[in-house]
């Protein structure tokens, strides 16, 4: 374990189960449908990979760069899109894949969005969601699990753009960030 961790909340093997579950509910879901799956830059990543290997239909791939945090550890609830898709998602079922639900801006923010664009449905799936974080109300339609209010790290999630890395998901020690 990293040294700046004080306890890790998911390990690779959890994730991984996350995955393999999640993935053949997608499957069966979305069955001849060939969504797009809508990442949300940078913190999908990981996720977005390992899921997607777990999914058995036709899917596409779709990037879009939001940002809400701007460092630090507390969202600032603006969200801004630093790069939009490059596809049009008319008439397409979009799944929003994400590693967290925190305050509930971001997601409540690009679903609204890319509903406007006339998407035949959008749906969300994230890695973790952190109920007690929302300021915005907010439901996730997958969720992977159902984290309590700490500041995480690992598997795409950054603090200060640092340990995105991590093969694990765990909780930052206070001194790292009070220091
Ligand atoms: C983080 C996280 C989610 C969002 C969740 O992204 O990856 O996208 O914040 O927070 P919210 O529910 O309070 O909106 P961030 O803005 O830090 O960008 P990043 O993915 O590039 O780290
Ligand atoms: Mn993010
Ligand atoms: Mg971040």
């Amino acid at each position: 374990m990293h040294n700046d961790i004080e306890k890790i909340l998911l390990s690779e093997q959890e994730i991984e189960a996350i995955c393999k579950k999640i993935g053949s509910q997608i499957t069966a879901d979305y069955e001849n449908k060939k969504p797009v799956l809508v990442g949300l830059l940078k913190g999908c990543i990981p996720f977005m990979s390992d899921l997607a290997k777990h999914i058995n239909t036709h899917v596409e791939f779709a990037y879009m760069s939001v940002s809400s945090y701007h460092g630090g550890i507390s969202s600032s609830g603006d969200v801004k899109i630093k790069l939009d898709l490059d596809i049009s998602i008319k008439d397409r079922d979009v799944l929003i894949v994400e590693d967290i639900v925190d305050t509930g801006s971001t997601l409540s923010t690009i679903t609204k969005m890319l509903k406007s664009r006339d998407a035949k449905s959008v749906k969300v799936v994230t890695l973790l969601d952190k109920p007690a974080g929302r300021v915005v109300e907010f439901y996730p339609d997958y969720i992977g699990k159902t984290i309590p209010k700490e500041f995480v790290v690992g598997y795409g999630l950054d603090y200060d753009e640092f340990y995105r890395n991590l093969p694990y998901v765990g909780v930052l020690k206070p001194s790292v960030y009070t220091k």
